[in-house]
């Protein structure tokens, strides 16, 4: 039995590619694995505590609770809609993973692995409280780049601990953090470090996180498991504390497994399973040093291997959700209508999985279209078309050349996928693939049909069975659409293996095939990349010759009024000098309609006429966009309305 298990995401925010890099090659893996016959139990939930929800939920001006079910249920819908077929979806914030944790921390501290101690910590004098992980930023210590108190996310990526970051800094009001004396509470890591050391030299998984752990494993210090904080799992010898989060979340892992199953036990207490752990490199620390030795300390079962996915470029850019560089999934892949299963197979074979991953809409467009679309949608299409013009049912002789080519495939698949080498299981799809449309080009079944039927059909009875074998490959990349392509020959691929590959059924009954795939077109990317561009906070050079293209003149607001069924649109007319224009602009969610009317303000007068919510706007108001607030540009002296801006 396997338990493949993902990352648990922080409910804090919405899925973008970024997670997807994890989750998808995880599910590819796993659905793999079931069509290889095996048992495998996959599961995942939201990370729900820390201070990355609390931060958060201040941000949104909600409470923490409020803002994981938001999320929750977000993570729920979408991972759907991409087609994770995880077994269990569960949140940390449930009961059951309160008392699972807090029984194990409690072993724990009956095995005299936890202390205590006064520590010096970084406190905000202003807002009268200790500042844990997220709540202060300042310096690394190890590579002096910016960090956050519990990681340097933008420097050397390790793991800090309470009180080594150097000029702290309060994130909720920017003062100068000072440092008070508190007890908290340790777990000896000190202890376990060659255990570790041995542990990490027999781990199986990507090279890429065993390597980061080899390196740290030399300089471990022991791990504060306490935090000043009001929401959390509280800790059980001092209950004004809660638990650091990477305490509780990889126990999720355990406590969503014994909400799912009653092998829960065979699995994490015996031992019995092989537990393999999806994450992204960025929290490969926890998962190969905190994670096992806490494991190991309160006499639990130990993860097998740790697959650690490399990390996401977006268009060439390290990915940065306050930098811009991000894609969402939801609001803006899902929703420009693309077909889940062409972001699935980019994610898997842009490149290996260790690797990082560029996401670019171009590259998107141009592998979507010439692999998916142009070898194996084509090949697919063509054959099918073919055979349910022609002949309807098909007698399936086929070559034992062709039974061999396809069993070579699917050899080289599953070696692949059982080293995680998702790029290469693909590669080896589109390889048949091109095989494929090669064999049934260089055949001819459409001239030999006219003279020798016999002959055609068994130029097709080859070519069917590829496509069969192409349709049961590419199912676990591309689930929904090969579910409809395998329709059209009668396959229940819910229930095929991967073995019925090189089956040879008596015949195939072909039904008519309408190809799930829809060529990328450029003008299906545009609103995409130039929301990014519009996010990017570098834009590239222009000439002022570009800019002379922008008519920005001073407007005066003659009308405001709210926008039907919009919490953010107000609707303006606004006087441009020579002309009156309605202008839409989405700030009504820091302005009163009646607060604006009369004012100057800055007008964009050459931009495209749009449709917003059904509305036309006809230029844009200029504003100031700080963190999702605008504030209206105001030019400072009253000037004649039409004025110029250069
Ligand atoms: O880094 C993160 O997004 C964490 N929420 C991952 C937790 S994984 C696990 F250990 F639960
Ligand atoms: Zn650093």
């Amino acid at each position: 039995m396997k338990l493949v298990t993902c990352g648990l995401p922080y409910a804090n925010g919405k899925l973008h590619i970024g997670h997807l890099r994890t989750y998808v090659p995880a599910d590819v893996y796993v659905r793999f694995l079931r069509m290889m016959n095996e048992k495998v139990i996959f599961i995942c939930g939201s990370d729900c505590h820390g201070t990355p929800i609390v931060v958060n939920a201040e941000k949104e001006g909600i409470s923490p609770k409020e803002l994981v079910e938001k999320y929750h249920e977000h993570f729920m819908r979408v991972f759907k809609e991409m087609e994770i077929s995880f077994d269990f979806f569960g949140k940390t914030t449930e009961y059951y993973h309160h008392e699972r944790t807090k029984e194990i921390v409690n072993r724990l501290i009956e095995k005299g692995y936890v202390y205590s101690k006064e520590v010096e910590l970084a406190f905000c004098e202003k807002c009268n409280r200790f500042l844990p992980d997220r709540y202060v930023e300042g310096i690394c210590p190890y590579c002096k780049s910016p960090a956050r108190g519990d990681e340097c996310d933008q420097g050397c990526g390790r793991h800090l601990e309470p009180g080594e970051i150097l000029e702290p800094r309060c994130k909720l009001c920017g003062n100068i953090a000072i440092f008070k004396k508190r007890k908290h509470y340790f777990f000896k890591l000190t202890a376990f470090q060659d255990f570790i050391k041995y542990y990490l030299s027999n781990l199986s998984g990507t090279e890429n996180a065993i390597n980061y752990a080899k390196e740290w494993v030399e300089n471990l210090k022991d791990w504060c498991i306490t935090r000043d904080l009001d929401w959390g799992v509280r800790f059980p010898l001092d209950e004004t504390l809660v638990l650091y989060v990477w305490v509780d979340a990889p126990i999720g892992y355990i406590s969503f497994t014994e909400k799912f199953t009653r092998e829960w036990e065979d699995i994490w207490l015996k031992g019995d399973a092989e537990i393999i752990h999806f994450i992204g490199l960025d929290i490969a620390y926890h998962h190969c040093i905190f994670w096992p030795a806490m494991l190991r300390a309160a006499n639990y079962a130990l993860p097998n291997a740790i697959v650690a996915s490399g990390m996401v470029k977006i268009e060439g850019k390290t990915f940065s959700k306050s930098r811009g560089y991000v894609v969402w999934v939801e609001d803006e892949y899902l929703r420009a209508g693309f077909n889940p299963d062409y972001l699935r197979y980019y994610i898997v074979n842009y490149t290996s999985h260790e690797k990082d991953l560029n996401f670019s809409w171009d590259v998107f467009r141009e592998k979507i279209n010439n692999e998916v679309i142009a070898t194996l949608g084509n090949f697919l299409f063509r054959i099918m078309s073919f055979s349910w013009k022609n002949f309807g049912t098909v007698k399936m002789v086929v070559d034992r050349e062709i039974i061999e080519r396809i069993a070579k495939s699917k050899e080289r698949i599953v070696e692949a996928i059982r080293k995680w080498e998702f790029k290469s299981a693909t590669d080896a799809i589109m390889e048949l693939a091109s095989f494929g449309n090669t064999y049934f080009q260089n055949s001819k079944p459409w001239e030999i049909i006219k003279s020798d039927k016999e002959r055609a059909m068994k130029i097709v009875a080859n070519a069917l069975q590829i496509a069969k074998a192409l349709i049961i490959f590419s199912y676990p990349v591309m689930p929904k659409s090969m579910e409809k392509i395998g329709k059209a020959i009668e396959m229940n691929l819910k229930s095929c293996s991967i073995e019925d590959a090189t089956k040879v059924e008596k015949e195939l009954k072909i039904m008519k095939l309408e190809l799930p795939f829809e060529k990328i077109e450029e003008k299906d990317l545009e609103n995409l990349k130039m929301a990014l561009l519009d996010r990017f906070a570098e834009k590239p050079e222009i000439s002022i010759e570009d800019f002379k293209k922008l008519d920005i003149r001073i407007g005066k607001i003659l009308s405001v009024e709210r926008v039907e069924k919009s919490k953010k649109l107000l609707k303006f007319i606004v006087d441009i000098g020579n002309e009156r224009r309605q202008i839409v602009a989405g700030i009504a969610e820091n302005h009163k309609p009646e607060e604006l009317l009369g004012k100057l303000v800055v007008v964009l007068t050459n931009l495209k006429p749009a449709r917003i919510m059904g509305v036309e706007s006809k230029g844009m108001i200029l504003a100031a966009d700080a963190d999702g607030k605008a504030f209206l540009l105001i030019p400072e002296k009253e000037v004649e309305v039409g004025t110029r801006v250069k």
